[in-house]
Formats: structure tokens, C-alpha cells, sequence
């Protein structure tokens, strides 16, 4: 297995209305194909601006990412748009399902935006997957957190991308339904040949990792197996 995605000397500054805020600072990250990998650190240390800035959502103001050692810092807003719909996902804190949609059809959702077939099969694996194939008719409302945030996960991969982001998946859910989304993302990277970078505050999630890096004030500061 190699390196999937790589961030080298990456900075990003803010413009703020005192000048600028250096956020991260000259951050080097390699993350493994096929595995989980744990961002961790305090609030306000950069993980989510890393994240976002690793899958295309922002840029850096100085540095490259690579994907499987193309770089692709400068490609256009379309391309980072098509990027997102085939190969890169996310899943966030705070689950954006549809309110309006059952969990099947919040799964179906991704398809259409991903312009693929509505393969009933894919979506049923999908809910299958994590562990949901007794709440399909389920409309979010009737769902518990855990369970949306599940869904929220099904969605993420049911149009077969490489890449999952999943910015503090865990941080709103108890540790005993953290401990089954982190199962749960490995029997993903397994089934599917994902790889999986989150973030987390939750100091037990990182035991469950193959790979943790660690930022402080907008720095990597340790690297741990
Ligand atoms: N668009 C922005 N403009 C100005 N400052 C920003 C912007 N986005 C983030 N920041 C600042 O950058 C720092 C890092 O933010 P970031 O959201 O990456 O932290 P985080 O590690 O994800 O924190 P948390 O654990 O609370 O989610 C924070 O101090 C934040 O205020
Ligand atoms: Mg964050």
C-alpha cells in the first residue's frame, strides 16, 4: 500500500481585520491508502482548515497536496468540484441529512449527485454497511444521532469514492456508539478499499487508528503508529 494523499509545506493565513492569522504552519502530512487516519488536537489548532484545504474545499495559501503524487494544488474550481463528486467525500459533525428524505433515499441523494446510476443494490450494501438494514424507512427525525450520523456515512461512500474526510464524526455521539463508527469505518476501508482521515478531540478514538498526527497552534507536533 502507498501514499493516497500528501500535504507538504502547506500554510494558510486568514485574512483578518488586523492583518493576517497564520493558521497552519508549514504542515507535512502523508496519509496511507487504505487506512484510518486520526487528525487530533485542540480547538482552534487547524484540523478542520487542514481537512478542508486536503480535500479541495479551500487552498492553501502556500504549499501542494498531492493525490497519488499529482499535485493538485492549482486545479480550477470545476475540477475540484468533479474531484468531490467521484473521488472525495465527507462527513461532518454536525449530520446534514435531508429532513424531508428517508435514510434510503438521503443515500440515493449522493447517487444523483454524483450523476450514477440509483443502483437499488449499491444503496441497500451501503445501509448494510453500517449496520442500518432495519431503518431504511426511517426518516431522519426517527433516527437517533448515532444512527443519522450512520447514514451520513452511507451516503458518503455509496457513489464509490477513494477518499473520506470526516471532520469529529464522533464528537456529538457517546463513546460506546464512537467506538461503533470507528469499527464501522474499518470494515469500510476493508469492504471497499477507502481511506478514511478524521478528526477527533476524543483522546480513545486514537487507539483505533492506524495513523495519528497531531497538530498544535497550526503545527504537526508528534507522529504515533
Ligand atoms: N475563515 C477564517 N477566517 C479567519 N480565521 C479562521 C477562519 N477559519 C478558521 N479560522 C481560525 O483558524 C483557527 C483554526 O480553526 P479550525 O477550524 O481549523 O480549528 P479546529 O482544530 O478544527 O478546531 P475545533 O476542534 O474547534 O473544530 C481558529 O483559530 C479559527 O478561528
Ligand atoms: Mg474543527
Amino acid at each position: 500500500m502507498g501514499t493516497l494523499i500528501q500535504g507538504v509545506h502547506i500554510d494558510k493565513d486568514f485574512p483578518v481585520s488586523n492583518g493576517v492569522l497564520h493558521v497552519l504552519k508549514d504542515v507535512n502530512v502523508s496519509f496511507e491508502e487504505k487506512a484510518l487516519t486520526v487528525l487530533r488536537g485542540r480547538s482552534g489548532s487547524g484540523k478542520t482548515t487542514l481537512m478542508n484545504i486536503l480535500g479541495t474545499l479551500d487552498r492553501p495559501t502556500r504549499g501542494q497536496i498531492l493525490i497519488n503524487g499529482n499535485d493538485i494544488t492549482h486545479i480550477t474550481d470545476a475540477q475540484a468540484d468533479m474531484l468531490r463528486k467521484t473521488h472525495i467525500s465527507f462527513v461532518f459533525q454536525s449530520v446534514a441529512l435531508i429532513g424531508s428524505m428517508n435514510a434510503y433515499e438521503n443515500v440515493e441523494f449522493m447517487l444523483r449527485i454524483a450523476g450514477k446510476p440509483l443502483d437499488r443494490e449499491r444503496i441497500l450494501h451501503c445501509l448494510d454497511l453500517v449496520g442500518l438494514s432495519n431503518r431504511i424507512r426511517h426518516m431522519p427525525y426517527q433516527l437517533s444521532g448515532g444512527e443519522q450520523q450512520r447514514v451520513a456515512v452511507a451516503r458518503a461512500i455509496v457513489h464509490r469514492p477513494r477518499l473520506l474526510f470526516a471532520d469529529e464524526p464522533t464528537a456529538q455521539l457517546d463513546s460506546a456508539t464512537s467506538q461503533i463508527i470507528m469499527n464501522m469505518f474499518h470494515t469500510i476501508i476493508r469492504e471497499e478499499g477507502i481511506t478514511v482521515i478524521m478528526t477527533t478531540h476524543d483522546q480513545n478514538m486514537m487507539e483505533l487508528a492506524d495513523q495519528v498526527y497531531t497538530l498544535d497552534d497550526g503545527r504537526i507536533v508528534t507522529e504515533a503508529e
